[in-house]
């Protein structure tokens, strides 16, 4: 991998020259949508507008995800249909960027098998895409831009990777999908090595960003119209960030973070995600009872519910803890939703292991849960652990498992029938133009009849049915 370290300055006239476009594909988390906001924001700097289909546009940029292995299978997927759109259009651009292109291995793999991919760029230097861009041109001018004359030792593809991340770019511009609600990074990387997990070699090392920085984006995000933001980062309970206090420095907590937000004129609810139990402070715990824009939801991936699994996967708290963390929410917060993610099969796992995991969720009673097949992933212990789990087991303990997630589900879902509930409206309905969409204040799905009006008002609407996965209600008035 050759990264690029020179850095030279986008010659805008060069982008401006007709009506360039840019799509983008994101695959992954939040983290990767907040990315290609940025991406997509700093493309606009540079003239180029939105394509609704790549097909039509100038530059397809693919930001991936690795964290399962049908990640990766999608994404060599897509690679391939963009082959075609090149061999039509020589001058079209492929990028991609994102948590994949991270590991060597996978970017050795395009180079020899896609050479249609013209840039590559990695999680850490997202802010080089005009530099590289350029650069693709000059290599344009020498190597010209017909794939079937390139070979292994005329490599013209432009790859920028870098392992960590340096000092956080501040200032970047961004184009963002909704004006009433917004991603804000917190924080980037990850120190915890989960023995699963790839996030920690494709994102690098925790760096929190400062408090001064935060509180200014979201002053200005507030300004634009945005009533809600989430805050982001792959464990939000570590943050640690340095603040200006005279002549020194104070460090500020997430908590503490949390109050300085809720302070920000217009912001009426703030979210974060994802939350790592080990760190969940009482502090934290507090401030649901102390902050009213705190809203009453926490996602906290629980992984399993055997403590045997939990220490092999190096998750450093027990499932008494857990079940205590959701007792003290509880406590504070009682119509707080509490959401997780679960990993069936992890190696070793027994029935027995498998059956405490059911057996939390029982005690817990989950809104919801993201539940995954346990994927292996190169390069991380547990990719060497001895017991892998068969994948017909697997299959059968993950059917065991959404059976009780559902049935919680629905079950706490029909509980607010009849209630009157705050909903932030998204907009229409993808499938229905008739009915909007919105979130409650503990981030369950609602729809409701309505029309694009509404969009980005906070509206009383009543709830008539709870279903498995989204509540239906009647608006009580359309006018936020
Ligand atoms: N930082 C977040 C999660 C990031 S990844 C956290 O710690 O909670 C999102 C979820 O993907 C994880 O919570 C985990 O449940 C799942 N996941 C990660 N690696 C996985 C793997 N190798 N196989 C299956 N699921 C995995
Ligand atoms: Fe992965 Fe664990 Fe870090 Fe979450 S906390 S990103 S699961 S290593
Ligand atoms: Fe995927 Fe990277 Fe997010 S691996 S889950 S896009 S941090």
């Amino acid at each position: 991998m050759q990264p690029l370290h020179q850095r030279c300055s986008w010659n805008a006239t060069e982008s401006m020259k007709a009506n360039r476009t840019f799509n983008i594909q994101t695959f992954g988390c939040q983290m990767n949508e907040r990315d290609s906001e940025t991406i997509a924001g700093i493309l606009a700097q540079m003239g180029y507008t939105e394509a609704g289909d790549r097909k039509d546009a100038d530059i397809a940029v693919i930001n991936t995800c690795s964290v399962r292995e049908n990640a990766d299978k999608r994404f060599f997927g897509t690679l391939g249909q963009l082959k075609k759109i090149k061999e039509a259009r020589p001058d079209f651009v492929v990028c991609v960027c994102g948590c994949m292109m991270q590991q060597e291995h996978i970017t050795d793999k395009i180079s020899e098998k896609y050479p249609w991919v013209d840039i590559i760029f990695g999680t850490n230097n997202i802010h080089e895409l005009p530099e590289l861009l350029q650069e693709l041109s000059r290599k344009r001018k020498e190597f010209g831009t017909d794939i079937r004359s390139f070979s292994r030792d005329r490599h013209r593809e432009v790859i920028s990777v870098l392992d960590q991340g340096g000092e956080i770019p501040e200032g970047l511009p961004s184009k963002r999908r909704y004006v009433h609600k917004a991603f804000v990074n917190i924080m980037y990387g990850c120190n915890n090595f989960c023995t699963y997990c790839i996030v920690p070699y494709t994102r690098g090392r925790e760096r929190s960003r400062r408090p001064e920085d935060i509180l200014k984006e979201a002053e200005a995000l507030a300004a634009d119209g945005a009533k809600e933001i989430t805050l982001l980062g792959q464990n939000v309970n570590s943050y640690r960030g340095l603040k200006n206090s005279g002549e020194t420095e104070k460090s500020v907590d997430f908590a503490d973070l949390i109050y300085m937000l809720q302070e920000v004129r217009g912001l009426e609810r703030i979210r974060f995600m994802t939350s790592h139990p080990k760190d969940l402070s009482e502090k934290l715990i507090e401030a649901y009872r102390n902050c009213g824009s705190l809203c009453p939801s926490i996602h906290l991936p629980v992984q399993s519910g055997s403590n045997d699994v939990l220490r092999r996967m190096n998750r450093k708290y027990t499932r008494e803890q857990y079940l205590l963390l959701a007792e003290k929410l509880r406590a504070v917060s009682p119509d707080i939703c509490i959401t997780t993610d679960i990993i069936v099969g992890f190696p070793g796992e027994t029935e027995k292991d498998f059956e405490e995991t059911l057996e939390l969720c029982r005690q817990i009673r989950f809104d919801s849960a993201f539940t995954f097949l346990y994927s292996v992933r190169k390069g991380t212990p547990a990719a060497g652990y001895g017991g892998q789990i068969p994948e017909e087991v697997k299959h059968e303990r993950f059917g065991r498992l959404v059976e009780i997630i559902d049935r919680c589900s629905a079950e706490k879902n029909s509980a607010f029938e009849g209630r009157t509930e705050k909903i932030l409206v998204d907009g229409p309905s993808r499938t229905d133009p008739s009915m909007m969409t919105g979130r409650t204040p503990g981030f369950k799905l609602v729809d409701f009849p309505g029309d694009v009006s509404m969009t980005g008002k906070i509206l009383d609407v009543r709830i008539t049915e709870g279903k498995t996965f989204s509540l239906t209600g009647e608006p009580l008035n359309s006018q936020g």
